[in-house]
């Protein structure tokens, strides 16, 4: 059966490649050689207008489009589309010294000044207002223009306000949320340190001078702060849906950043993109950092339950905001674009096209330097991935269907990040559950990242680290799965509190005991240097026979019906079940009760695949630092072949043949990756 997706845009059944353009700091000549050099490097889409709003409304509801009218022109006589964006990021000066109320009160309750850019107040009529009324008018000037695309809303919305404004907007929100003080009074367990609200009135957003014990607060504010930018950008939405009903519309998302869960923020766009600026250090340890990336690519892959996305911005060159701003070497290039695309990527697009002379940003890497012109090795590696991206029509939207997912849930990071004990420093949710992810990216195994509430069908193995916050039904939904036969994998510091962040009683891993067969009595933090050690038990089912080291976190507990594979070797608690696994239903729960050390997790997961019989993209073993994935139309099989190591390696194919897709020509036996080289196979 064919599993593809259209094009984002029927206009454009092509890889989009292209950045965030600025015309509106350059003059025409400028744009005439700037579209001259988009065709020279097979840029064919740019983010147009993203900070343009103080040069289109140059003064209240005055409105000049005569410059983007040109731009617009331009792009389309040169064969290049539009990502037009509504400007809501960057609010023109005007605005803030009439209005001061569309500007943003901190956390230490003071308001901004007009300056930067996402300075907002998320609540403001009038900044909504006026939101909506530029989106309307660009939709009505754009909306029969040959170059226009999508639409992409705003950038990079982020951030909170604590004006009078949005605490009002807070308490309304829980009210409708909780009906009555007393239910927000027992779900936020408000009876400790004589805390009890008798009116919702009394209720203040967690701000620097008040409230910040009670994490049923915290929790609800940071849903509160997600859906009320959410419900803004809608706002900016409603007018482009009416006029525009069938151009795509998205936002660029920053990969894992925690302000907003864009699981609840995916459903509302055609199309989910996001910005990412890995920090390659051109040494032996870029791989690990490749498989945190490869990570958060695919969770947006798995946020439309694998529909193709966009990765809306990267650097062609170095990231200005960084410490320490290395341009990408040689290779570095092709092989951070094809992993996007490797991962379910429709696009290579790049923060920025050309660089401006002025201002914070004009050393971060772009197409076109400051030279101005195209003889220089950035610009070369652009139009290679041009040239490249050209070549993979028949990728355009493709995608995998893992049997394997890991759960990384936003509200579950929220209240493990507000969570006082077990050990301050060492919590690192997402480290936590990218190392549960990287053996299967070692081994070329498909992968989703999911949240809680996702549908579990489809697949075999399921892994939820740290679920320290169980989400309503989700348990529920994790026995049904393993009953019909999936295997679960759970660790340490789960099923510990429900969504305001109420401990179960009744002992822990609370509704998660019964399906894991264990008891978890207590739970040890170590200091950093300290250590246990985890000793697989002789004869186990699992078949490990190496002892590991265990840090920062050890659970105490009992097996109830569960096997117990493993002991702790150490400490009051020696001999007691470190590993353990629960037979239940057709399917299996597996316990890791402590942060065992990077060559268990491979030794265990590495067994699972294999008792399993779970899929590997490629037979072929992979040397560390390369990856494999794979995208499918359900018929052809694309290969992407990546090495994140400086080295050059050479990789058995083990009898497998391909058809290499950038030069056409057969591929058997073994083939030669040079250090940071990447491939594009199609299986035989
Ligand atoms: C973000 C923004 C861009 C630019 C880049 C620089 O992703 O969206 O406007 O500032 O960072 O890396
Ligand atoms: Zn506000």
């Amino acid at each position: 059966m064919l599993d593809r997706y259209p094009p984002v845009n029927p206009k454009c059944p092509h890889f989009l490649h292209g950045g965030d353009y600025n015309p509106d700091q350059w003059d025409r000549r400028t744009w005439l050689e700037d579209v001259r050099l988009m065709k020279r490097s097979g840029c064919n889409a740019m983010s147009v207008g993203i900070f343009s709003w103080a040069h289109i409304e140059v003064e209240e509801d005055r409105f000049e489009f005569g410059w983007l009218d040109e731009v617009m022109d331009l792009l389309a006589e040169n064969g290049v589309q539009a990502l037009l964006a509504t400007p809501s990021a960057s609010h023109p000066a005007w605005m803030s010294a009439k209005y001061p109320e569309v500007l943003r009160v901190g956390a230490d309750l003071r308001r901004r000044h007009h300056g930067g850019r996402v300075n907002y107040c998320l609540t403001s009529p009038i900044f909504r207002r006026k939101a909506a009324q530029i989106a309307e008018k660009l939709a009505e000037r754009y909306k029969d223009h040959p170059a226009l695309l999508m639409w992409h809303m705003s950038n990079e919305y982020g951030g909170e306000c604590h004006c009078e404004l949005c605490q009002q907007a807070f308490r309304d929100w829980l009210c409708v949320r909780y009906g009555s003080i007393d239910a927000l009074n027992a779900a936020w367990w408000t009876s400790f340190w004589g805390h009890t609200l008798s009116d919702f009135l009394q209720i203040e957003s967690p701000h620097a001078l008040g409230e910040r014990s009670t994490q049923g607060h915290w929790l609800d504010w940071r849903r509160f702060v997600s859906d009320q930018m959410l419900s803004l950008m809608l706002d900016e939405i409603a007018p482009l849906r009416r006029i525009t009903p069938d151009v795509p519309i998205t936002t660029n998302a920053m990969g894992t950043y925690t302000g907003l869960n864009y699981w609840q923020w995916a459903p509302h766009q055609d199309v989910v993109s996001w910005d990412s600026y890995p920090r390659w250090r051109d040494d032996d340890s870029d791989w690990t950092m490749a498989a945190e990336v490869s990570f958060k690519h695919d969770i947006y892959r798995s946020l439309k339950g694998g529909k193709p996305w966009l990765l809306m911005e990267s650097t062609p060159s170095m990231t200005n905001w960084f410490a320490v701003c290395k341009p990408k070497r040689p290779g570095v290039h092709r092989l951070s674009s094809l992993q996007a695309v490797a991962h379910g990527a429709d696009s290579v697009q790049y923060f920025q096209w050309r660089k401006s002379r002025g201002c914070s940003e004009k050393y971060h890497g772009a197409v076109v330097d400051h030279c101005g012109h195209e003889n220089n090795r950035v610009f070369r590696d652009v139009a290679e991935v041009g040239e490249i991206l050209a070549k993979l029509d028949d990728v355009v939207g493709t995608t995998v269907r893992p049997e394997v997912a890991v759960v990384y849930d936003w509200e579950n990071c929220w209240a493990i990040d507000a969570c006082r004990g077990p050990h301050k420093e060492r919590k690192d949710y997402e480290q936590t559950c990218v190392r549960h992810y990287r053996p299967f990216w070692s081994a070329g195994i498909s992968v989703d990242v999911i949240d809680q509430t996702v549908d579990l069908d489809g697949y075999k193995l399921l892994i939820a680290p740290m679920s320290y916050l169980l989400r309503p039904g989700f348990a529920e939904r994790v026995e049904k799965f393993v009953q019909a036969g999936g295997w679960f994998v759970a660790t340490y510091w789960s099923g510990i509190v429900n969504e305001t962040d109420l401990v179960f009683t009744g002992g822990w891993p609370g509704p998660l005991r019964k399906l894991l067969g264990v008891w978890v009595e207590e739970m040890d933090a170590l200091y950093d240097g300290e250590h246990n050690t985890v000793v697989p038990v002789e004869d186990s089912s699992l078949g490990i026979s190496a002892a590991c080291r265990a840090e920062v976190f050890c659970d105490l507990l009992h097996a109830e019906s569960a096997e117990v594979l493993a002991t702790y070797g150490e400490q009051f608690y020696a001999g007691s079940p470190a590993l353990t696994v629960n037979s239940f239903g057709a399917g299996r729960a597996y316990y890791i009760a402590s942060r065992n050390e990077d060559a268990f997790l491979s030794d265990f997961y590495g067994r699972l695949v294999q008792e399993h019989g779970l899929k590997r993209v490629m037979k072929a073993r992979l040397p560390e630092g390369v990856t494999a994935q794979l995208r499918s139309d359900g018929e052809r099989q694309f290969v992407f072949l990546l090495n994140f190591k400086p080295a050059a390696c050479r990789i058995d194919l083990a009898g497998e043949e391909f058809t290499d897709l950038l030069t056409g020509q057969a591929v058997e036996g073994e083939i030669d990756l040079p250090g940071y080289g990447s491939e594009v196979l199609e299986k035989k």
